[in-house]
């Protein structure tokens, strides 16, 4: 009896649920004729807040077995960028659109499109329209001809809803109709044992030598596509990467700098986005500056690093497009002399030393006036403020002298 109602009811369930029904990762793949492009194992989970007569109702639902790839999916081509739409329910789709520079990809926006009037997932909802909500900061990003790994739960906050992301396997830009067997791993997956804290390193064997003293500044530039210099910068660079080391079997801190004769530098500049691309070694570095047309300042955006260093299990890619340091005024130069620390992420921060920096608005390869950082300025006031006191204290000192001596010249004269 019981045998032959368990099938029934987990049928009624499924027609019941709809696609709620979920099994494990959703697999989409993109192809332009017979080649693959983009290939993607997903699962997912959205938080979605959304208005009902008393209030707001949020309701949490998995991205549904059934999804399948929509129309609007493209390998993309002249100035289309490649993207995944999925499409699932009804009238409900997770669009995933990627971008790339020589090192990496990225998903550039991640949207999601909802149907309210969908009463099964959306009861009472006191709204009948389709929300779209876009993002641009997913952090999903990978080297190229790697797959991008992440199977912990990760969140993209977009305005009314969270995605999590879990058990997530993809590629963009394929080389091949089959997933890269190369992995660039999310930092959630990987080994992030607290840092080892107390063993002296002089008892262990360390790779990274003892910490190196203060970067030298290097001389980077970029060339714009009509042959003039459109971005020039001098800094001094130091990384501070926390990682798993292969040799040491535990998380290290390595405080490396970036050697100006070994460094060689490629980018781009347009004309609100400006990347400044240092490689060295097994080492790459990007900047991102971004300027702000309407208040005509422009600022440090977005860095990423990637790393394959021998002693790393799984290759390193850092980036944080959230970014807003080295800030300056178009037409100017930013200049830092001040050490300063960019934080990135929780295992690495970037220690810019002696900083001049313009990544816009050069003309004839030279840099605009300086608009001097805030730190620098107090360094400078400092000194001025330590001077004017000892100068009014001698002064102070000479007017009592005189007084004084007034005093006693007039005592003189009474007698
Ligand atoms: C695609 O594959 C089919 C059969 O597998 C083949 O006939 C066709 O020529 C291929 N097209 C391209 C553009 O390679
Ligand atoms: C996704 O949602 C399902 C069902 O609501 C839940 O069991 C699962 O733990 C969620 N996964 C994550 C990573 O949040
Ligand atoms: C809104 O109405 C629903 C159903 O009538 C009820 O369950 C819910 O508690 C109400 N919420 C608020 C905030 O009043
Ligand atoms: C991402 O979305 C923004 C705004 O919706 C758009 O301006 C930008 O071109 C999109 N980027 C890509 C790579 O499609
Ligand atoms: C990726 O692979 C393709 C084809 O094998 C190759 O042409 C390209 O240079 C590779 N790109 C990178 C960044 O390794
Ligand atoms: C999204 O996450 C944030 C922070 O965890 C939380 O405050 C917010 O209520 C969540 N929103 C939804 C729609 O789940
Ligand atoms: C080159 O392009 C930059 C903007 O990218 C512009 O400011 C500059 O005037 C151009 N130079 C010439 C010679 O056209
Ligand atoms: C490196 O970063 C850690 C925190 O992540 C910090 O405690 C340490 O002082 C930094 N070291 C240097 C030399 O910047
Ligand atoms: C690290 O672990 C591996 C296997 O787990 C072991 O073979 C190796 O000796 C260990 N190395 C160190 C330095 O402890
Ligand atoms: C870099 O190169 C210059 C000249 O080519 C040399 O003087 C300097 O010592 C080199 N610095 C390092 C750290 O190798
Ligand atoms: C430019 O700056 C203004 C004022 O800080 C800000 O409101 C606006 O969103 C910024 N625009 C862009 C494209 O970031
Ligand atoms: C990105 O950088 C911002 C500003 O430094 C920081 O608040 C944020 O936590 C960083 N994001 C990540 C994922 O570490």
């Amino acid at each position: 009896m019981t045998q032959k109602l368990l099938p029934a009811i987990s049928i009624a369930c499924f027609a019941v649920l709809g696609w709620f029904a979920v099994g494990h990762a959703v697999m989409f793949e993109v192809k332009d004729g017979n080649s693959t492009c983009i290939k993607a194992q997903l699962s997912a989970n959205f938080s979605i807040t959304y208005p009902v007569t008393n209030g707001t109702n949020t309701v949490t639902v998995p991205l549904p077995s059934s999804a399948k790839v929509g129309s609007g999916s493209s390998c993309g081509g002249a100035g289309v960028s490649p993207e995944l739409l999925a499409v699932f329910g009804e009238g409900h789709s997770l669009g995933l659109v990627f971008s790339h520079n020589q090192l990496l990809y990225q998903v550039a926006n991640l949207s999601l499109s909802y149907n309210l009037s969908d009463s099964a997932i959306f009861p009472r909802s006191s709204s009948k329209d389709v929300i779209t909500m876009v993002t641009n900061t997913s952090e999903i990003s990978a080297q190229l001809n790697t797959t991008y790994r992440c199977l912990s739960a990760t969140i993209v906050h977009l305005e009314a809803v969270n995605i999590t992301f879990f058990d997530v396997r993809m590629e963009a830009y394929m080389s091949s109709a089959n997933l890269s067997t190369d992995e660039t791993v999310c930092s959630a997956d990987q080994p992030t044992t607290t840092v080892a804290p107390t063993i002296s390193p002089r008892t262990t064997p360390s790779p990274s030598p003892v910490p190196p003293g203060n970067p030298e500044p290097g001389n980077y530039s970029i060339i714009g596509t009509n042959g003039t210099v459109c971005l020039l910068a001098r800094m001094g660079l130091q990384l501070n990467v926390t990682y798993y080391s292969k040799s040491q079997n535990k998380t290290v801190q390595s405080i490396m700098n970036l050697e100006p004769n070994n460094t060689s530098a490629s980018g781009s500049c347009d004309s609100t986005a400006a990347t400044l691309l240092l490689t060295e070694g097994l080492t790459n570095l990007s900047f991102t500056f971004t300027l702000n047309t309407t208040t005509s300042k422009y600022y440090l955006s977005a860095l990423n690093l990637s790393a394959a260093w021998p002693d790393l299990t799984v290759s390193l890619i850092i980036s944080n497009s959230t970014l807003d340091y080295l800030q300056g005024t178009l037409g100017h130069s930013y200049m830092c002399s001040t050490e300063q620390i960019i934080f990135v992420s929780n295992n690495f921060s970037l220690n810019t030393f002696k900083v001049w920096v313009q990544p816009f608005g050069v003309k004839d390869n030279q840099y605009g006036s300086a608009d001097v950082c805030s730190m620098d300025q107090e360094s400078v006031l400092i000194p001025i403020i330590v001077g004017a006191a000892l100068a009014g204290l001698v002064v102070i000192v000479l007017i009592a002298y005189l007084i004084g001596r007034r005093r006693s010249h007039a005592g003189y004269q009474t007698i």
